[in-house]
Order: C-alpha cells, then sequence, then structure tokens
C-alpha cells in the first residue's frame, strides 16, 4: 500500500519547521511541491528551499505540479470550493497513480499547519473515498502563521480564561467585537478590519510573516487602519502579492 505524509512546514521562515517533520520529509520517497503560477512562486521556492536543506536521503524525488485554479463565476461560494477541490481531487490521484508506487511514501508539503483554512487533508480524504488508489496517511503539524503573527508581537492569543474566533475577512463582520473579544482574520481580500468602528478595538496586524519582508504593525485600530491600508497597497504593489494575517481584541485581562 501507498503511504502519505501531510507536512506542515511553517509560514514562511525555513526554520519554522520542526523535527518531526525533517524526519518526515527524509521518510518519503516522492516529495509534491506545489506551485501556484509565477505571482507565488515564493511560495514554492520555500518548499524547494526547505527540501535542499533538509532532506538527506539521496534517492527521493521531488514531483513540482500546478495547482488547478478556483473558478468563480457564475457559482455560490460553497459550489466553487468543492468543484475546486474535486479537481486538486483529481490532480493528486493522478499524481499519486503515476508517481508513486505501491510500498512508497509521498509527502505532500503544506503552508503553516494543515489544520488551519488548508484543504489538503479533506482533499486526500477526498481521493482515499473515490476508492481507485488504496493508501493510508498522516499528518505532521506545522508552525501556523497565526502563531508566527502572535509571536511576531510578542502576545498571548487569548485573553485569561477567554475564547477566541478564526476566521476570514468575508465573516469578520459577524463576529467581532460583539461576539467574541479576540478576532483572528486569515484570507481577507477586503480589508475587513476597515469597518469595524469600535474605539476600543486593537488590531495585531502581520504580513509576510517569517520571510525576510516582514511587516508588523499594531495600535488602536481607530489609529493605525490608515497606515495598514497604505502600507499593505505598497507592498503589494512592491513584492506583486501580499498574505497578512490580523488579530482583533478588544478588553484586557481579568476583564469580566
Ligand atoms: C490558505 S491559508 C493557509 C494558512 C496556513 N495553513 C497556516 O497554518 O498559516 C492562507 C492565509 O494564511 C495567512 N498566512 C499564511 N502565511 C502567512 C504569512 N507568512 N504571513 C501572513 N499571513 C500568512 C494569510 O491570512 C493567508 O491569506
Amino acid at each position: 500500500m501507498r503511504h502519505i505524509l501531510i507536512i506542515g512546514i511553517g509560514a514562511g521562515n525555513p526554520e519554522h519547521i520542526t523535527v518531526q517533520a525533517i524526519n518526515a520529509l527524509n521518510r518519503a520517497d516522492v516529495l509534491f511541491i506545489p506551485t501556484k503560477g509565477a505571482k507565488r512562486s515564493e511560495l514554492a521556492e520555500l518548499r524547494r528551499e526547505i527540501c535542499a536543506r533538509y532532506v538527506t536521503r539521496a534517492d527521493s524525488r521531488t514531483i513540482e505540479f500546478a495547482v488547478p485554479v478556483r473558478r468563480t463565476e457564475g457559482r455560490a461560494y460553497i459550489e466553487s470550493v468543492d468543484d475546486w477541490h474535486a479537481s486538486i481531487a483529481a490532480t493528486y490521484e493522478a499524481l499519486l497513480e503515476s508517481e508513486l508506487a505501491d510500498g512508497q511514501t509521498g509527502a505532500f508539503l503544506v503552508w503553516g499547519d494543515p489544520m488551519l483554512y488548508d484543504s489538503t487533508i479533506r482533499i486526500v480524504e477526498r481521493v482515499k473515498a473515490r476508492g481507485r488508489i488504496g493508501f493510508g496517511f498522516d499528518v505532521i503539524p506545522g508552525i501556523t502563521s497565526l502563531q508566527a503573527l502572535c509571536a511576531s508581537h510578542r502576545i498571548p492569543l487569548n485573553l485569561v480564561g477567554k475564547p477566541v474566533e478564526i476566521t476570514t475577512g468575508r465573516r469578520l463582520a459577524e463576529s467581532f467585537p460583539h461576539r467574541c473579544e479576540t478576532a483572528v482574520v486569515m484570507l481577507d481580500g477586503e480589508q475587513a478590519f476597515q469597518k469595524i468602528e469600535d474605539p476600543d478595538a486593537e488590531i495585531y496586524w502581520g504580513a509576510y510573516l517569517g520571510s525576510p519582508e516582514e511587516i508588523v504593525i499594531s495600535g488602536r485600530l481607530a489609529d493605525v487602519k490608515e497606515e495598514i491600508l497604505k502600507t499593505r497597497a505598497a507592498a503589494r504593489e512592491r513584492v506583486g502579492w501580499i498574505m497578512d494575517i490580523y488579530l482583533l481584541r478588544k478588553g484586557a485581562d481579568f476583564d469580566e
């Protein structure tokens, strides 16, 4: 039977990788690296750098593959994601069939941690459910961008004894500040923080965390909102793409 390792590689710094992940990389006969097109070539580059730095066995192969692009036109969000996952599952299935022999181990290198806003686990489950290829799989955790954000700002994620909500820009208005005192926002293409008017809200924002381009800004949301918007737009222009994440907070430890 084939075996798959879904390995979290950290969120941008090659030193995020764990010893468990390094050992897993060296168990793999084939390393699968997604390339997302020219704009995001730095992300594929980090995966290549990690393999070059940490893979010590000489006989493993690296296979790069193009990730299908999500098509949104004429579809509701859920439908478009479902179609997208189906086409990635077909890509994975074809890769496993053609590149991984029975008895071999293949590794998918996943940005950050595979459990957080990443669909590799559910896509691998889909491939398994299709039943054409038999395999087992394991997940190796990684450092998430959320951990990198808190570390760079030197803050704890939660207030003492309080919950945290992790959400997307699209859904931020549903949660913060009325439903939770700490919200973490990922995958925000619309800079949803700019619509939050609460005078007590604070923001901890970070882009390109862990990489040499890292930028962090924090402060009272009303005071730093414009600075973040300007900095983000300029960085995006300069680098050609951006990945950012932020934490919004209202309240303090021991408030009831
Ligand atoms: C598809 S999700 C993947 C998250 C990843 N699995 C993790 O554990 O961080 C991509 C989102 O993660 C966040 N992200 C990932 N890496 C980042 C980084 N180095 N700096 C800032 N944000 C990052 C951004 O919000 C981005 O839109």
